[in-house]
C-alpha cells in the first residue's frame, strides 16, 4: 500500500535582510513536524524557499547599486546556509525567480484573466512597501499601515484587479463549515470578523511603477502583484502549470501551510480565493503561529535588538536553539526569546536532565559491566512505572503533534526523562553494586535506563536530530524505528556502550552573556560599515555649483491638512519669505523646528504638494529604513541667505 502523504510548507522568505530568530522559528517548527511525520511513516514533502520579487526588493537592490537578482542571490545563499546549520530537512527549495515558477504564474494570471476573474481598471490608494500590501484610506491607522505601523505611500496607476468580491460568500461558507481550516481558532474569528464580514474589495494584482516582478504576458508593462506570485509557489513547486505534475498529483492539497500571524490574511483569504477561481482544492489547514518577541518587544534593526540565529548556533549548537523555540514558545501564541532564559533551559533541561541521564547510565555500564549492557532478567515491581510511562510516551507525543501542540510533545518526552532520573534515585545502583548477589538486578536496572533513553532518543529525533544521533552512538542503539517503541525491548543485551563527550556541557550564564553582548556590539559596528549606500556617479565641481544651498531660519511651521507626513514651513531667506513643504512630520513636532537654522536647496523648481506650494527643499539625513531622521541644521546664528558650500 502507498504511504500516506504529508505536505507541509513554510512561508517563502523575502531575501531582504539576514533572517532573524523569529523567521527561523517558522521553519524550525515546520521541520520538526515534517521529521516527525517521516518518523511515523508518512511520505513527507517539506517545502521552503524565497519570495524574491516586488518593490521592496527592487528598492533595496537599488540602494546597494546592484541588479535585484544579484542582490537576492547572495542573500538566498545565506538563507540556505542557515537552514543547513539548523538541520532543516526540506525536500524542495523554491525561488520565485525560478523559470518554472515564472511560467506557471504567468499562466495562472492569464487563465484568471481569460475567464473574467481578472479585469483592467486603475488603482488609487495606499501601499505599504515593507508588507507589500494595499490599503484604502479608511483602513489606515493614524495614516500608517494597519499591519506594521510603518508609513504607507500613495499609489495611483493603471492596474489589473481580481474579483475577490465574487468569491467572498463561498469562502465564508467554506471557513465556517471547515473549522479546522484556520488554526488556531481565535485567528479564524479575526479573519471572518475583521476582513470577510465587512465586505471584501477586489484586489489589485498588478503594478506598473516598477519592474522587478513577473511580467503579465499580454500586457508587458505590468508586473504581477508579488503576493499572487508568492502564494502560487505552494503549487508551482509541485509542478502545477508545468509538464510534470506528478508531485502535484501526489501531494496537493497541502496538509498544512505554516505561517506567522502577520501573513495569515493572505493565506486564508487571497490564497483560497485564487484556488477556488482556478478550480483547485483548498489546503487542509493554515496554521498561524505567534510572534517571537525579545525583551524590547518586537525585533527591529533600528532598535538593534535583532537576535541572529547564526550567532546562537555557533555558540550553542543547533539543537539547543531548536529546543528553546519548540518547547518554550507556546505554538500559536506569542513567545519570548531571551538569552538568560535560553541558557538556563540548556543547563537544566538539556545538560542536567537529558545529558546527565545519558552520562550516568553509560558511566555505570562501564564501571560495573565493562561497558556491556546486561539482559533484564531480574525485574522488580518498581520497574513497571518507568516501563509503562515509556510505552505511553510515543502515543502522547504522536497525539500532541497531530494536534500541532509541539511544546506538549516535548513535555511528554521530558516527563519520561525525569522519570528515568528518578528511577536511578529509587533503585540506587551504586548500592546494588556493593553486593555481588545483586549483580543481575543491577544489570536489569541499567538495561531499563538504556532502553528508556532509547525511547527518549527516538522520540526527540524529530526535534533534536543531532542529539538523538549522539545518544544512539553512545548507547550503540541500532533499532530506531517508531514501531520499535511498541515494546520495551529494543536494546539488545550484549551491546557495548561508547561513553562519549557530555551532550551539553554546563554553561556559565554570566560569562556567556557578557561574551554575547560583546559580540553584538562588534557586529553592530561592522554592520554600520557595510550598510553605507553605494556612492552615486561622480560629478564635477561645476555640477555641484548648480545647486544653491542657503541658510534659512524657520519662522513658523504647521501640519498640512490631510497629509500626515507633511509639514508646511515658512522660512526666512535673507529677508525673503519662502514656503516649503517637507515630509518630516513623523520626526518633528512643528514647534520644535521654529527658530532653527536649517539648509535649503534654494533653486529647486517649485512644486505643489497637497495643494501647497513648496519653494525648495530642506536637507535632512535619515537611516536607510527611515526610522530616524534629522534635518541638517546650522548650530549657531548666521545671517539668513548665507551660502552653504
Ligand atoms: O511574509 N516571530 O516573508 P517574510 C515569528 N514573503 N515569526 C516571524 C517574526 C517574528 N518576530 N518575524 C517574521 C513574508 N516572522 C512573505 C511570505 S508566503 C507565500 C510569502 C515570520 O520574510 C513571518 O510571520 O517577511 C513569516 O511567516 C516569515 O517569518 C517570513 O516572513
Ligand atoms: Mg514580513
Amino acid at each position: 500500500m502507498d504511504k500516506k502523504t504529508y505536505y507541509i510548507t513554510t512561508p517563502i522568505y523575502y531575501p531582504s535582510a539576514k533572517l532573524h530568530i523569529g523567521n527561523t522559528y517558522t521553519t524550525v517548527a515546520a521541520d520538526a513536524l515534517a521529521r516527525f511525520k517521516r518518523l511515523t511513516g508518512y511520505d513527507v514533502m517539506l517545502l521552503t524557499g524565497t519570495d524574491e520579487h516586488g518593490q521592496k526588493i527592487q528598492r533595496l537592490a537599488e540602494g546597494k547599486g546592484v541588479k535585484p537578482k544579484v542582490y537576492v542571490d547572495e542573500i538566498v545563499a545565506g538563507i540556505k546556509d542557515l537552514w543547513s546549520m539548523m538541520n532543516i530537512s526540506y525536500d524542495k527549495f523554491i525561488r520565485t525567480t525560478d523559470d518554472y515558477h515564472v511560467k506557471a504564474v504567468q499562466d495562472i494570471f492569464k487563465k484568471l484573466y481569460d475567464q473574467g476573474d481578472i479585469y483592467k481598471d486603475s488603482y488609487e490608494g495606499w501601499y505599504c512597501t515593507p508588507c507589500e500590501s494595499f490599503w484604502t484610506e479608511t483602513q489606515l491607522v493614524n495614516g500608517n499601515c494597519p499591519d506594521c505601523g510603518r508609513p504607507v505611500e500613495k499609489a495611483k496607476e493603471e492596474a489589473y484587479f481580481f474579483k475577490m468580491s465574487k468569491y467572498a460568500p463561498k469562502l465564508i461558507e467554506y471557513i465556517e463549515s471547515h473549522p479546522e481550516f484556520i488554526q488556531p481558532e481565535s485567528r479564524k474569528n479575526e479573519m471572518i470578523n475583521n476582513f470577510l464580514k465587512p465586505g471584501l474589495q477586489d484586489l489589485c494584482v498588478s503594478r506598473t511603477s516598477f519592474d522587478w516582478g513577473i511580467p503579465v504576458t499580454f500586457d508587458e508593462k505590468h508586473v504581477i502583484y508579488v503576493w499572487i506570485d508568492a502564494l502560487a509557489n505552494y503549487i508551482t513547486a509541485l509542478g502545477y502549470g508545468n509538464e510534470n505534475t506528478d508531485l502535484y498529483n501526489k501531494y496537493w492539497p497541502a496538509d498544512v501551510h505554516l505561517v506567522g500571524k502577520d501573513i495569515l490574511r493572505f493565506h486564508t483569504i487571497y490564497w483560497p480565493i485564487m484556488l477556488m477561481a482556478l478550480g483547485i482544492p483548498l489546503p487542509k489547514q493554515v496554521f498561524g503561529h505567534g510572534w517571537l518577541l525579545v525583551d524590547g518587544g518586537k525585533m527591529s534593526k533600528s532598535k538593534g535588538n535583532v537576535v541572529d540565529p547564526v550567532v546562537l548556533v555557533n555558540h550553542f549548537g543547533a539543537d539547543p536553539v531548536r529546543y528553546y523555540l519548540l518547547r518554550e514558545i507556546p505554538f500559536g501564541a506569542d513567545g519570548l526569546f531571551n538569552n538568560e532564559i535560553f541558557i538556563k533551559k540548556i543547563n537544566s533541561d538539556l545538560a542536567n536532565d537529558l545529558g546527565n541521564l545519558l552520562s550516568r547510565t553509560c558511566a555505570m555500564v562501564e564501571k560495573y559491566f565493562g561497558g556491556t549492557i546486561s539482559a533484564p532478567i531480574a525485574k522488580e515491581d518498581i520497574d513497571d512505572e518507568l516501563i509503562r510511562l515509556a510505552l505511553e510516551t510515543p502515543k502522547k507525543v504522536e497525539k500532541s503533534i497531530d494536534d500541532l501542540r509541539i511544546p506538549e510533545a516535548l513535555d511528554s518526552i521530558w516527563e519520561l526523562i525525569g522519570r528515568a532520573n528518578k528511577y536511578i534515585d529509587e533503585t540506587t545502583p551504586w548500592i546494588l553494586a556493593k553486593d555481588e548477589s545483586k549483580k543481575e538486578r543491577l544489570g536489569t536496572v541499567l538495561y531499563n535506563l538504556a532502553e528508556a533513553l532509547r525511547f527518549a532518543s527516538v522520540c526527540i529525533s524529530a526535534f533534536l536530530p543531532e542529539t538523538s544521533e549522539k545518544i544512539n552512538k553512545q548507547l550503540n542503539v541500532d533499532v530506531t524505528t517508531w514501531d520499535s517503541l511498541a515494546a520495551f525491548d529494543g536494546t539488545q543485551a550484549g551491546t557495548k556502550v561508547n561513553k562519549g563527550e557530555l551532550l551539553f556541557p554546563r554553561i556559565d550564564i554570566n560569562e556567556k552573556i557578557a561574551e554575547l553582548n560583546k559580540l553584538k556590539e562588534e557586529q553592530a559596528d561592522a554592520s554600520k560599515k557595510v550598510e553605507i549606500q553605494q556612492i552615486k556617479e561622480e560629478i564635477t565641481i561645476d555640477d555641484f555649483e548648480k545647486i544653491d544651498l542657503r541658510v534659512v531660519k524657520v519662522l513658523s511651521c504647521e501640519p498640512v491638512k490631510g497629509a500626515n507626513k507633511l509639514l508646511k514651513l515658512k522660512v526666512d531667506l535673507g529677508g525673503e519669505e519662502r514656503q516649503v513643504v517637507s515630509g518630516i512630520a513623523k520626526y518633528y513636532k512643528p514647534e520644535d523646528l521654529v527658530g532653527k537654522y536649517v539648509v535649503l536647496v534654494a533653486n529647486l523648481k517649485p512644486v505643489t504638494l497637497r495643494g501647497e506650494t513648496s519653494q525648495g527643499m530642506i536637507l535632512a539625513a535619515s537611516t536607510e529604513d527611515d526610522s530616524k531622521l534629522f534635518t541638517v541644521s546650522i548650530p549657531g546664528e548666521l545671517p539668513t541667505g548665507s551660502v552653504v558650500r
